[in-house]
């Protein structure tokens, strides 16, 4: 029996990785995976992950694959040797974190040229034989930054976003086609995530004015909470994206946390927008002291 061939983008580290080796040890045998990374040279750790779980060596090929570069998709796709993929899963991205103003124009240009315009390279590349062949499954790693804006992820919030218009217009579009398009919205994983975000954490903060500065500490504390409490690891995601691609009829969304879903029904409930903006800045500054604008006096005036 035909293999299922699965084509992932950013296997180098966290999630990519993670569900490469999965999928490639999967003890049905059945799955066929190019792991494809912007650099072959930082394959070590998926080679060593590959063999720790015992993949079979012709159920896991590696592929130099840059997101950014049109050319290095398409040299990609030409030696996958089945001629075809059954499942794209486009995971490939970058971070941007800290105020607007101290992100330079090269590192937000970066994070939406990988994140947006790198997703649709890929797309475009494989969909005309997926539709030719009136088959395949589309899968996404799309994140809760693309369902809520946070703060101090604008860009990175809108790069997410931008994938949740991408893949919705394309599913309601594939459905004839037979092709299935999901997104795999995640929380927070423990990945090298953090470490690999564009221009460093925070970027420039001396750009940004003393107050901002001090609120983005606030959000760090937030954040570094949320992450120690909620996140998950890659292998427990992975699965996820095995739902999705064994599903007999994928659904448009998978979350791997149920825990931020009450915040997402309050963008649908109050679609004003009021409702979310207040709770998610309650939720990140709360802590605030009372004495500050944005603390316990300026939470009760926006009551
Ligand atoms: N970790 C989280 O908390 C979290 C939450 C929500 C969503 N996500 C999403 O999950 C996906 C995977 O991230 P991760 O958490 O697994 O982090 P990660 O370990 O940093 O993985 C990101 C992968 O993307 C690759 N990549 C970056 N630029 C690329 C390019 N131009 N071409 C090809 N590959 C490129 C990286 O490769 P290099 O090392 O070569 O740069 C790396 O392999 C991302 O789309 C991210 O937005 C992550």
């Amino acid at each position: 029996m035909d293999r299922t061939v699965v084509l992932i983008t950013g296997c180098s580290s966290g999630i990519g990785l993670h569900l490469a080796v999965r999928l490639a040890s999967d003890p049905s045998r059945s799955f066929k995976v190019y792991a494809t990374m912007r650099d072959l040279a930082a394959q070590g750790q998926l080679r060593e992950a590959a063999r720790s779980r015992g993949c079979p060596p012709d159920a896991l090929e590696t592929l130099q694959l840059d997101v950014r570069d049109a050319n290095s998709v398409a040299a990609a796709r030409a030696r996958v040797s089945e001629g075809r993929v059954d499942v794209l899963v486009c995971n490939a991205g970058r971070g941007l974190l800290g105020p607007l103003e101290a992100q330079t124009a090269s590192a937000v240009s970066a994070v939406l040229d990988v994140n947006v315009a790198g997703t649709l390279r890929v797309l475009r590349a494989f969909l005309p034989d997926m539709k030719r062949r009136r088959a395949g499954r589309i899968v996404v790693t799309g994140s809760m930054g693309g369902l809520m804006g946070m703060p101090f992820n604008a860009v990175y919030c809108a790069s997410k976003f931008a994938l949740e218009g991408l893949c919705e217009s394309l599913a309601v579009l594939l459905l004839p086609f037979g092709i299935h398009v999901s997104l795999v919205e995640c929380g927070p994983v423990r990945t090298a995530f953090q470490e690999k975000l564009e221009g460093g954490p925070g970027g420039a903060l001396e750009h940004a004015d003393a107050e901002t500065r001090e609120l983005f500490s606030r959000y760090l504390c937030h954040w570094e909470g949320v992450f120690r409490e909620e996140a998950q690891d890659p292998e427990e995601v992975a699965e996820l994206f095995l739902t999705a691609l064994r599903a007999p009829r994928p659904a448009l969304r998978y979350f791997s946390t149920e825990r931020f879903l009450p915040l997402l029904r309050l963008r649908v409930d109050d679609p004003s927008g009021r409702a979310y903006v207040a709770a998610m800045h309650q939720a990140v500054f709360s802590h605030l002291p009372a004495d500050h604008p944005d603390g316990a006096q300026g939470k009760a005036g926006a009551r």
